[in-house]
């Protein structure tokens, strides 16, 4: 393993530091309480945290005394006193005594004079990203920074990994790894709007945003068996004075048989605020706490229960709101408890309001009656891992470094693939793993990998150690390279006037090559993040890939950094210009379904007929061009993933792919089939026969999303009264009828329920031979849909107003308007989550 020692890594196995909590019932199995850097005990908070060197069976010879910085003045906390900075991928490994549920807080207090408030970096698992490229600054007032994530260890070890951004570096000051009774945190929670059932909470991450004592003191972890910090609520108080503090002896408070002090302290439960006195006749009004939340993540919210006021049973009956959800009506918390005094607690999962980036929760009386009340005694919200396995961004372990097992006795097969900077990160993350392995079972890692750097300027990859089978893309064989002065020949150095549009990637400009073919050149955007990746898989999969529905890659280009691609020249563009938000020309009913036709074609060939079935990811109307000859063919190639071997059905990934096109099933179950793309070609079809942005947030709440809106339509048989206005009177009525069925059944909740593309294209030829020979035909069934000439209703007039909003530039902003819906529609996919 002679590459081992390319990568300056620090690695620290901690075995058994056992530290006694103390006064608990509950004994943590996992109990790692680190000082990072330090060289004594810390004492905090009743709790000792030990140096992070004292407990390393591993040689550190790697390490240098440059990695520890500590402070000489006075700091914030005592374990702030030290931190370990690392410039390259460092792991911390900790040995698992017990899976389950594991608490990890992070410290960070960047110590003046060693320019860490600077400091970028990225922390993750092995199976979940905590942080992205995040930086102390952007923790608005802080001075110090802690962090606190629960996640679920299913194996004997859990890493830590801190990886410095480009150029930057990263630090921790202390780290805490502790077991989570198991309980505390239930597999199934109620889903609120639509209200429904979640399973799996057990393996998903959750990072701690508000933990609040209601009405009561800041609790420390000398209060809190399972070393929880405990807010006082008060500043999130919408009102302040609708509120008012309540507090009893801790001793009273009587656990229930099922209950222990570990689902809150007493003290949570002896302090509440109920009802005040706000001058209100009637005393019927909520109080509100109002909780600023990233909305792009769902919450998982605690509350806490405890009637510590009435005088005698069943005096207290209220409600819950999560937002504007009704959580609980009528909650009567003696009735459940048996008693007063008497901790309960029930569980939501919801997300954030539509209209602002808050979560609140609101209690207030059920009767408008003199004595009615409302009690909160605590409050947690927890953020849950999206999709991405993530709680920070949408980017993946997987994404940020790509691992893939090739057996399961042999260890990784690092397939990637990304930039020289990324690169070193991958093989440090590769030898860490390694290494971390090897301490067992050493003689049985075979590691193979292929680092293919796509700059010039990347270093350290070309060893001859390695078993890679191309070294640049220029050995590769995928198309034609070409440099970066003719590209600036062909798109007259990226003059704007070329610019035919603006997607997640970078710019695609116009462009002639010297023999005077047309081209259409992407210029990945050197900040894009995914850049690299994208860039990468569009390459590959393009080149192995060839139909005549699928948009051609003529060459590439990677000088200087750059990122470019050169394709064939699409001259009507997007599928999705045609249809609404630009003044060209309507397209008859027929043209649309050969162009439906076109692209079904394109993704059957790829989900069957290419050498590894591939699947798109990314289907939507900005993905499909259309020739001069109006023939349509699938692009965009930068998401797709190659289809499940075999003996597999699904391969499970990040999820990926455009808001409003995405398969709630895989959303849900980060299984990705060729069923995913089915459902998102039935959102295109939607969309070309509704002529409206398959999202779009300004409409009511129930036509935001095509998806949902049209089927409705669809089920009553009554689509055609939310068509196109330009098809009015021009469809036949069975070709729509047969549209209409293939769109929902593209559209089912499961895949299992869909069609295969194969299938799919059977049905639109035959709606387009319906449409064809409509004249001829014999109609078999009258439904409603035979009357489409008599009806004559346009879509309803807000389309238009939210088409100038939406697509006020033209084709040339649509990815970017996708981003800025998203947040918007964030709740339609927790709808969709939930179903
Ligand atoms: C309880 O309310 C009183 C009066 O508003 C206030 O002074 C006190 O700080 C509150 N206590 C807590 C713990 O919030
Ligand atoms: C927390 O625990 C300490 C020590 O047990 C105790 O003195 C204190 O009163 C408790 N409560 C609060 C609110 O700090
Ligand atoms: C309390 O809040 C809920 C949810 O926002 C609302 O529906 C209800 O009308 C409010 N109750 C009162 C009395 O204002």
């Amino acid at each position: 393993m002679s590459f081992v020692n390319w990568v300056p890594s620090v690695l620290f196995i901690l075995i058994s530091s056992y530290v006694q909590s103390s006064s608990s019932s509950f004994t943590p199995a996992d109990n790692y309480l680190i000082a990072c850097g330090s060289s004594q005990n810390i004492s905090f908070l009743g709790q000792i945290y030990v140096p992070d060197l004292t407990q390393s069976s591993f040689s550190l010879k790697d390490l240098q005394d440059s990695n520890i910085v500590k402070s000489n003045s006075t700091v914030p906390l005592p374990i702030h006193q030290s931190a370990r900075i690392f410039t390259s991928i460092s792991t911390y490994i900790f040995d698992i005594h017990k899976q389950g549920r594991h608490w990890i807080r992070l410290h960070f207090y960047p110590i003046p004079g060693h320019n860490l408030t600077s400091a970028s970096f990225t922390i993750m698992t092995e199976n979940f990203v905590l942080l992205n490229s995040s930086s102390f600054m952007s923790y608005d007032n802080s001075k110090f920074v802690s962090k606190e994530y629960s996640i679920n260890v299913n194996s004997d070890t859990l890493l830590l990994n801190f990886i410095p951004s480009n150029n930057s570096i990263a630090f921790i000051n202390a780290i805490e790894v502790v077991s989570i009774p198991d309980d505390l945190i239930p597999d199934q929670a109620n889903v609120l709007s639509p209200s429904s059932l979640i399973n799996g909470l057990t393996q998903l991450a959750f990072e701690t945003v508000y933990r609040l004592n209601m009405g009561g003191p800041r609790l420390t972890p000398q209060n809190d068996t399972l070393g929880r910090i405990w807010e006082n609520d008060e500043k999130y108080l919408h009102v302040n004075s609708s509120a008012a503090n309540v507090s009893i002896n801790p001793s009273l408070i009587k656990y229930p048989q099922t209950l222990t002090s570990e689902i809150a302290p007493n003290w949570v439960y002896a302090t509440a605020q109920i009802m005040g006195d706000a001058n209100v006749a009637g005393l019927n009004f909520n109080v509100t706490w109002v909780l600023p939340v990233d909305p792009d993540f769902a919450y998982f919210v605690h509350l806490h229960f405890c009637d510590i006021v009435s005088t005698s049973l069943n005096m207290l009956l209220f409600n819950i709101y999560i937002n504007s959800d009704n959580a609980y009506v009528g909650l009567d918390l003696s009735s459940l408890t048996g008693n007063l005094d008497v901790p309960f607690y029930k569980d939501y999962v919801t997300n954030s309001t539509d209209e602002s980036n808050t979560l609140t929760v609101s209690v207030g009386p059920e009767l408008d009656t003199d004595d009615a009340n409302a009690i909160l005694n605590g409050l947690e919200v927890f953020k849950i891992s999206n999709v991405a396995r993530s709680l920070d961004g949408v980017s993946s372990v997987e994404d940020l470094v790509i691992f893939r097992k090739k057996s399961k006795k042999i260890g990784v097969v690092i397939e990637a693939v990304l930039g020289a900077g990324l690169g070193v990160v991958l093989l440090g993350l590769c030898c860490c793993w390694l290494m971390g392995r090897g301490s067992k079972k050493t003689e049985k890692l075979k590691p193979s990998w292929l680092p293919l750097p796509l700059y010039g300027n990347s270093v350290t990859m070309t060893n001859s150690t390695m078993t890679a089978s191309c070294i640049s893309l220029a050995s590769c064989n995928l198309g034609r390279m070409f440099s970066f002065q003719e590209i600036l020949e062909a798109t007259n150095k990226f003059d704007e006037s070329l610019l035919l549009g603006v997607g997640g990637f970078g710019r695609v400009y116009k462009g002639a090559m010297e023999d005077g073919t047309l081209v259409a050149i992407k210029r990945g955007n050197p900040r894009s993040e995914q850049g690299f990746v994208e860039f990468r898989t569009e390459i590959e999969m393009l080149s192995k890939l060839r139909h005549h529905h699928l948009v051609s890659l003529i060459g590439y280009c990677d000088e200087k950094s750059e990122m470019i691609l050169i394709y064939e020249f699409m001259a009507n563009g997007p599928l999705r210009s045609h249809l609404y938000g630009s003044d060209l020309q309507s397209l008859s009913w027929k043209k649309r379904l050969e162009i439906c036709i076109g692209a079904a074609r394109g993704l059957h060939y790829l989900h069957t007929d290419a050498s590894q079935s591939v699947i798109h990811r990314d289907v939507m109307t900005t993905n499909i061009l259309l020739d001069e000859n109006f023939v349509a063919k699938v692009a965009d190639f930068g998401l797709s993933k190659a289809g499940p071997a075999l003996d597999q059905t699904h391969v499970i990934t990040a999820v990926k792919g455009s808001f409003g096109y995405l398969d709630p099933e895989y959303f849900r179950r980060q299984q990705l089939t060729e069923k995913s793309d089915v459902y998102s070609f039935g959102v295109v079809l939607m969309e070309v026969l509704c002529a409206r942005p398959a999202l779009n947030p300004v409409l009511p709440r129930d036509q935001v999303n095509i998806a949902e809106w049209a089927l409705t339509w669809q089920k009553k048989g009554c689509l055609d009264q939310i068509m196109d206005g330009n098809l009015v009177g021009k469809v036949n009525s069975s070709s729509l009828k047969k549209y209409g069925e293939i769109a929902e059944k593209c559209l089912a909740e499961y895949g299992v329920d869909r069609p295969s593309m194969g299938d799919v294209l059977w049905n639109l030829e035959y709606a387009l031979q319906l449409e064809e020979t409509s004249l001829l035909l014999v109609e078999p069934e009258n439904s409603s849909m035979n009357h489409i000439q008599g009806i004559g209703l346009g879509p309803p007039e807000q389309f238009d107003n939210s088409m100038s909003m939406i697509d006020g530039e033209g084709s040339r902003a649509d990815k970017e308007h996708e981003d800025t819906v998203k947040d918007a529609v964030f709740s339609q996919m927790l709808q969709s989550r939930g179903r």
